[in-house]
């Protein structure tokens, strides 16, 4: 907020409070009797922080810091009595909050802490008045809504600070989940990539059918990591999917030949008859279906029986993945969706988070069911290709 828009800010904060010119002049008057006392406020505001170490740990520079810290006070105590409470003293305010958040105070201490300083003012004024008893009421309620105003520009100040570097934390964790995401939906193709290159190199007389399959297999892999990288690299903003219908057949199968389960892992596709096509992007949805049958495998250590099923329901369509695994215990079941949360040794735990990010763009839904010790089931809901829209 620049200057003009703080000092609006401030104007209209003191509407609220009813604060006018009458407040400003019995304030203002109390400057110079009160004077003598603020030393004492700053020794006890100093004090009550020493007292409580999630205040005190946030002084980290030592002496000089703590110096600087009660000539501050010192100052802002005097701007307080003495006014005016113009555009530079608005902007001087607003600053306390953000150098809170840079210090990393938690901005409870600064309520508590002018609690205090409002009692010892209040206790100061008791001491030094000369007036009437009414007066001094009015006196008193012109300090309360100052000092409210003040701790209200803080907490502005604190919380748009706050936010805005959460905001930056935010950007920063997507930024290496989607690191972390490429890394691990390249692993498992330049692997393959890597195997075949080394049986070309090395295999002595090779059949040319050999030859070919393992080319092939190079050229699969190679479309499968980069279309991993074009769905990836979009990650923190995935790309609203364009919803083309396409064959579920096809891309299962596509998927089931380029994971190459174990020969021990017995896999039933199962697609009722006459299912519709379903409507999204097959590239992205493709990676969902590959971390979906990855999971399965790694459950099963390799050997059991994967059955997909596809079924309509209403106007969708819901593919499910049961595997015969491990299953997953209960009380991680409601956490293993998200980012960096895996219950495999090895592993980022993006697959499944990723999955459930492309499905929700997709508008559709990924659920999970598990036994543990008997296997899980994760279902997929996909909008389908209605009748006109197939005409
Ligand atoms: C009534 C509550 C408080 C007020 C009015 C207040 C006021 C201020 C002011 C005016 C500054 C200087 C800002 C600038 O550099 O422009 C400041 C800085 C600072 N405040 Fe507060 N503060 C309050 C509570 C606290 C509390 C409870 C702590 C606890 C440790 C604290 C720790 C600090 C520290 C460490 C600095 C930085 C000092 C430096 O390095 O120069 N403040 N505060």
């Amino acid at each position: 907020m620049d200057a003009d828009g703080l000092l609006a800010r401030y104007r209209e904060l003191q509407s609220y409070v009813g604060w006018d010119a009458d407040d400003a002049r019995r304030v203002q008057a109390l400057a110079s009797p009160l004077d003598s006392f603020l030393p004492g406020l700053i020794d006890d505001f100093y004090r009550e922080i020493q007292r409580h170490p999630a205040a005190s740990n946030v002084i980290t520079g030592g002496d000089r810091q703590i110096d600087r810290l009660k000539q501050s006070l010192i100052q802002w105590l005097r701007e307080l009595l003495a006014g005016p409470y113009d555009q530079a003293y608005v902007v001087r305010r607003w600053r306390v909050g953000m150098r809170h958040v840079e210090i990393g105070l938690d901005q409870v201490y600064t309520n508590v802490a002018l609690s205090r300083l409002r009692n010892g003012l209040i206790g100061a004024l008791g001491r030094t008045w000369q007036g009437d008893q009414l007066s001094l009421i009015e006196t008193i309620q012109s300090l309360d809504k100052l000092l409210d105003l003040d701790l209200a520009k803080i907490e502005d100040a604190y919380q748009a600070e706050h936010l805005e570097r959460r905001r930056r934390d935010e950007r920063l964790a997507a930024i290496g989940q989607i690191a972390g995401g490429v890394a691990h939906e390249l692993r498992n193709p330049l692997n393959v990539i890597k195997t075949s290159a080394y049986y070309l190199l090395n295999a002595r007389n090779a059949s040319p059918e050999k030859v070919g399959e393992h080319l092939r297999r190079i050229e699969q892999h190679v479309t499968v990591a980069d279309d991993a990288i074009t769905a990836l690299s979009n990650f923190a903003k995935l790309p609203h999917p364009q919803l083309i219908p396409f064959s579920l057949h096809d891309c299962l199968r596509q998927v089931l030949e380029t994971e190459h389960l174990p020969a021990a892992i017995d896999v039933e596709l199962d697609l009722a008859p006459g299912l519709p096509a379903a409507l999204g992007d097959a590239n992205q949805l493709r990676i969902v279906f590959g971390n979906l049958i990855r999971n399965a495998r790694d459950a099963m250590s390799g050997q059991g029986r994967l059955t997909i099923r596809g079924q309509q329901l209403d106007d969708d369509v819901e593919i499910e993945f049961t595997d015969t695994g491990t299953g997953i215990p209960a009380d991680k079941l409601l956490r293993i969706m998200e980012p960096l949360y895996s219950t495999k040794a090895r592993g980022l735990g993006l697959g499944l988070a990723l999955a459930k990010a492309i499905v929700d763009k997709h508008e559709g839904t990924l659920r999970v069911q598990s036994e543990w010790g008997r296997g899980s089931t994760f279902r997929v809901r996909l909008k389908a290709q209605t009748n006109e829209q197939s005409s």
